[in-house]
């Protein structure tokens, strides 16, 4: 079966970070080949198993279109979204990348949570990784103001109601680490749910820090408010339940 086709200024654009105006320029100047042909029609129709070449330098059609998943340290102080009023977003942070504008947060984090955020074109991933149905685990690590009782873990475990929600959050797991800090296992991703499963309980958590999705933990080479590429391996990771994660729904 023949690949879907591209037309050339947009595959340009694509596989070399530029705009589709300047894409057509370079391509009508006669600086792009297509398979080592040159090309100067930008409305040509192309494979997407082709290689495009701009002053030499070679992309794959395949490549240049390939969805990119990254993640960032978060650091606190940064909102989870393309723009803000008032604060700065975590989208500064990838002004640097080919169409940035095309980057979105998987999720949102408080803007005084901090760690891992994963910001992607992948719109479909992007759902699949926020939808409450995919029941994908977040652990964060969470520092409290109060020492947390022993009775919390159950709590958390038997789907607790805050005021504010319609309806009960689906159990979540609390793993004490000592007098004040838990790691916490949620898998709906609510609106503030980690604050507001302590707050059921008559706590308060002053300290908030996303540790992993699925089995995907964040790389601690990273500083806060760096970022790096995530690979396929690590893709999978995403839809795995960490080891330490027993469903309370199950036990
Ligand atoms: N739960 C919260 O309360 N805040 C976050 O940022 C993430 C989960």
């Amino acid at each position: 079966m023949a690949e879907k086709l591209e037309r050339l200024d947009r595959a340009v654009s694509h596989a070399f970070g530029i705009s589709r105006t300047i894409a057509a320029r370079a391509i009508k100047a006669g600086r792009v080949a297509v398979d080592g042909q040159e090309a100067a029609d930008p409305s040509l129709k192309i494979q997407k198993t082709a290689t495009l070449s701009l002053d030499g330098e070679d992309v794959g059609v395949e490549d240049a279109f390939a969805k990119r998943v990254f993640m960032l340290n978060k650091p606190a102080g940064y909102v989870s979204a393309d723009r803000d009023a008032n604060f700065p977003t975590v989208a500064g942070f990838f002004q640097g990348e080919a169409r940035s504008e095309e980057l979105h947060c998987v999720g949102r984090l408080d803007a005084d949570t901090t760690g891992l955020l994963l910001v992607t074109d992948d719109g479909d991933l992007n759902h699949r990784l926020t939808s409450p149905k995919k029941g994908v685990v977040k652990a964060y690590e969470a520092l409290t103001r109060d020492p947390i009782k022993a009775s919390d873990a159950k709590a958390f475990a038997s789907g607790l109601r805050h005021p504010e929600e319609h309806s009960r959050y689906r159990p979540a797991q609390l793993v004490t680490t000592g007098e004040k800090s838990a790691v916490v296992y949620v898998t709906e991703g609510r609106f503030h749910e980690v604050k507001r499963l302590f707050e059921c309980v008559g706590n308060e958590v002053t300290e908030l820090r996303r540790l992993s999705i699925g089995r995907l933990e964040l790389d601690d080479s990273l500083d806060e408010g760096e970022y790096r590429m995530l690979g396929k391996d690590e893709l999978a990771l995403l839809f795995e339940a960490p080891e330490s994660w027993q469903d309370p729904e199950k036990s």
